[in-house]
This record gives structure tokens, sequence and C-alpha cells, in this order.
């Protein structure tokens, strides 16, 4: 039975921070602050001129609220994600409502965060990593199999979706996957990162931290007794000695989240960005190896994740200017993608770019995104597939966005294929 007035206190809690937060970006957008004026735009659609705009006013501008700084600059975020002068912006520092969601190594400081990262970075190593690319190849191919049976489809919903979660749960564990209920949950949960949006969300997202911990506390338990091949495994070995049994409920949910609610949108915003570009998918059919590129250069110019936030532990000078400890700064690591300092003519899509790969979109420091090499080798992949056995593949529709202002993705991406041109499996399988 759910408790009914802990959930009376937890709505009456998101009510004020939502309306709390509503005054603050309206103060802010009166002073002309350069965040909250992006609110006042449809500016989850096209982010990228406000960037621009911040980038204008500064190397470090006042943002949102009081204490609140954001930079578009690559050398000022590098330097604050890197600096061990500023934290993660941990759970007593925000609202009441998102104290209760413990998201695991993304808001813990080190020693904390040292121990607890050091139990799951073992499953993405390299080695690991060239294990796990025959079974993404093989899955990639079935779902194409059953995307090109469709013609015309939503290319969100038949492929970046699937593959993500598919693997993702395979790795940990999880035998029984729920592709729609997995969908609801990363984006109720993901959606956190920009802060409760309504009641309903805030409703939405304890429902999802209930039903994973529900999945994950038998899974836990039976590989205590029963060890296998996998992170679940790896996880429940290093409980008591080098994590508690409070982190490790977090760091699983942390783990499924953050392995798929990105990468699909790292598929979905390279496909729809190569189909913007018709010169740039032309290029990838053509030579579909390029999909590497394809891979780092959206994640320069169309990265899933727009922004981070980080604290100061000590009052601290960035781009010269005093920033007082409690001080929060927001890189914003898309607009470091687009910085003219670092890229030359850093507004156009080229999927030959060679610097590509310096981007931020993984951040920086130590909390340097842990499925990095995962989130490359599946999107690459799906990719590579994708080109080679759709060379014919067009929109067919408005695409819609997604409205939040972290995670940065398509809701829709509507495509067809024409049958003639769309070629049976031309990559080898090996056997799975
Ligand atoms: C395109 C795909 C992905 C993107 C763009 C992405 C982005 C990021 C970013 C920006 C951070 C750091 C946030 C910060 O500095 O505040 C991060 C951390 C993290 N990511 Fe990813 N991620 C992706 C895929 C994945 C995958 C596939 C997994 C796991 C299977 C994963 C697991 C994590 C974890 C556990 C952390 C926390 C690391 C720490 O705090 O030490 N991510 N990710």
């Amino acid at each position: 039975m759910p408790d009914l007035a802990q959930l009376k206190r937890t709505a009456r809690f998101a009510a004020m921070l939502y309306l709390t937060k509503g005054v603050v970006q309206y103060a802010g957008r009166i002073q002309g602050k350069p965040l909250a004026r992006a609110s006042i735009y449809p500016w989850y659609a096209d982010p990228y001129p406000q960037y621009e705009r911040i980038r204008d006013e500064g190397a470090l501008v006042p943002a949102i609220a009081r204490g609140v700084y954001a930079t578009a600059e690559h050398d000022v975020c590098k330097q604050v994600l890197a600096s061990r002068d500023f934290g993660t912006v941990g759970r007593d520092e925000v609202g009441p409502f998102e104290r209760q969601i413990d998201l695991s190594l993304l808001e813990m400081d080190p020693p904390d965060h040292t121990r607890v990262r050091r139990v799951a970075a073992p499953a993405f190593t390299p080695r690991r990593m060239a294990a796990y690319e025959t079974r993404i190849e093989a899955l990639m191919h079935e779902i194409v199999d059953r995307a090109q049976a469709a013609g015309s489809f939503d290319l969100q919903q038949l492929i970046s979706a699937p593959l993500p979660i598919s693997v993702i749960s395979q790795l940990l564990g999880v035998d029984e996957v729920d592709d729609e209920a997995f969908m609801r949950y990363g984006t109720a949960l993901g959606g956190l990162l920009d802060g409760p949006q309504s009641l309903r969300h805030v409703r939405e997202a304890i429902a999802a931290r209930d039903a994973l911990r529900a999945m994950f506390i038998p899974l836990i338990e039976e590989r205590r007794r029963e060890p296998r091949e996998d992170m679940l495994t790896t996880l429940a070995q290093h409980e008591g000695e080098q994590i508690t049994a409070d982190e490790m409920m977090p760091l699983c949910t942390l783990l499924l989240v953050a392995g798929f609610e990105t990468t699909v949108n790292l598929i979905g915003n390279s496909i729809h960005q190569l189909m913007r570009h018709r010169d740039q998918w032309e290029a990838l059919t053509a030579e579909p190896a390029l999909a590497a590129n394809v891979v780092e250069e959206t994640l320069r110019f169309d990265p899933p994740v727009q922004l981070t936030s980080r604290v100061a532990r000590a009052d601290v000078e960035v781009a010269g200017r005093r920033i007082r400890k409690g001080s929060w700064v927001i890189p914003i690591v898309a607009a470091a993608g687009r910085d003219p300092k670092v890229f030359t003519e850093p507004q156009s899509y080229d999927i030959t770019r060679e610097d590509a790969g310096n981007h931020l979109a993984f951040s920086s420091g130590i909390h340097y995104c842990i499925g990095a090499p995962l989130a490359r080798l599946e999107a690459t992949i799906a990719v590579r597939i994708i080109a080679e056995r759709m060379p014919s593949l067009e929109l067919a529709g408005k695409v819609p966005i997604r409205r939040s202002r972290v995670i940065r993705g398509v809701r829709r991406l509507p495509v067809r294929v024409t049958p003639a041109r769309s070629a049976v499996r031309s990559t080898p399988l090996s056997a799975s």
C-alpha cells in the first residue's frame, strides 16, 4: 500500500517547488537573465541560438537566479567540470522532491563517488566492449528486419529505443523487459534533471522508482545465491565491502536509465541530423564506415545531454569572475560543442570533421560518463546498419522535439523506406 501521508507531503513540497521555480524564472526573465529568458520561447525546439546569445554576453554569465551562472565556452565548461573546487549538486542542495530520488554517482563527491564508481567501472572495459559487439549487431539486425517490414514507421519507437533498452537490460541481467514501461520510467526519471514539471510528473517519477526497485530487489537476491555473467552479479558481489545495500538500488537504476535514455537520443539525433542534411546522408550511405564519425559529430552538434550543474565548494575564480562558495555553475556542454574558438564552422554538420571528438557531450573530470564506450559502440553499429540496409530512408512528417532543457531528443521520428532500395543484411553476422 502506498503511504498516503507521505505522498501528500511530497505533492505539497513539489507544488511549492514548482511555484518557487516559476517565480524565480519569472524574476530572472524580467531582469533578462539568459537561461530564464530561454523559457519565454519554444526554446526546446532550437536552443542553439540562445546559447550563442549567452556566449556573446560573456564567458560566465548570471543565469536564472542569484548565485547561479552559466557558461557556453568550451574551456570554461572543461575547467569547471574538472575542478576539485566544484562538486556535484548533492541531494541536500536540491528541492525536497528531488531529494527523494537518489541519483547515485551523479550526486556524489569523493571519497564516496570514487568507491562506488569502482564497483561499476569493470563492466565498461574495452575487453567487455569487444565481447558485446557481436550481440549488439545481431540485435540491431533483428530490429531492422521488423522495421523494414513496416515500410513507414516511427524510427524512434521501432529502432532508437528498442536497441539500447535490450542491450542494457541484457548486460545488467534483466530478463523480463517491457520496452514501453522502461521508456515511461526513463522519461519520468530522466525528466527530473529538468526539475519536477507537474504533480503528475512527481507521481510518475515516484512510481518509476518504486517499480524499478521492486524489479531489482529479487534479482539481486537471486544473483547472490546463483551468480551469473552479468552486471548485477558483479554489483551483488561487492555489496557490503565496497557498496552499501542502500547505495545498490540507486546505482542499478542509474545504470539502467542512463544506459538507454541518452543512447536512444544519440541514435535518434544522429538519424534526424542526417535526414536534415541530405548530402551527409548520401556520404554515409556511400561509405558506411563513416558511422563512428557521424556519432562524434552528432555528440558535438546536437548532444543528448545539453547541460549539467556544479556547485562551488570554496570561493573560486572562474573566467576572471569571483564565485562564492555555494554558488552554482551550469556548464552548457551542448554550447561548448559549437564554440568557434575550438571548432571551425561550428554551426555546420559535417561527418568528415576530424576533431569532432573534442566535444564535452560525455562531460569531463571524475563524472565523465562511465557508459561512453557502450553508447559509442551501440550508436555506431545502429547508424552503420541503418545506412547499409535502408539507403532510401527519408523523413515522412514533422519531427516533434522533447520539451526538456537537459535531455535533447525527438519525441517521434516519422520515416519511410522505398522497398526496392532497402537492402537485406549486408554486414556479415558472426554467430551470436
Ligand atoms: C549518448 C549516450 C550518453 C550520453 C550523452 C551520456 C552523458 C553523460 C554525462 C554528460 C554524464 C556526466 C554528467 C555530469 O558531469 O554531471 C554522464 C554520467 C554517467 N553516465 Fe552517461 N551518457 C550516455 C550513455 C550512458 C550509458 C550507455 C551508460 C551506462 C550503461 C551511462 C552511465 C552513466 C553513469 C553511471 C554516469 C555517472 C558517472 C559518474 O558520476 O561518475 N551513460 N553521462
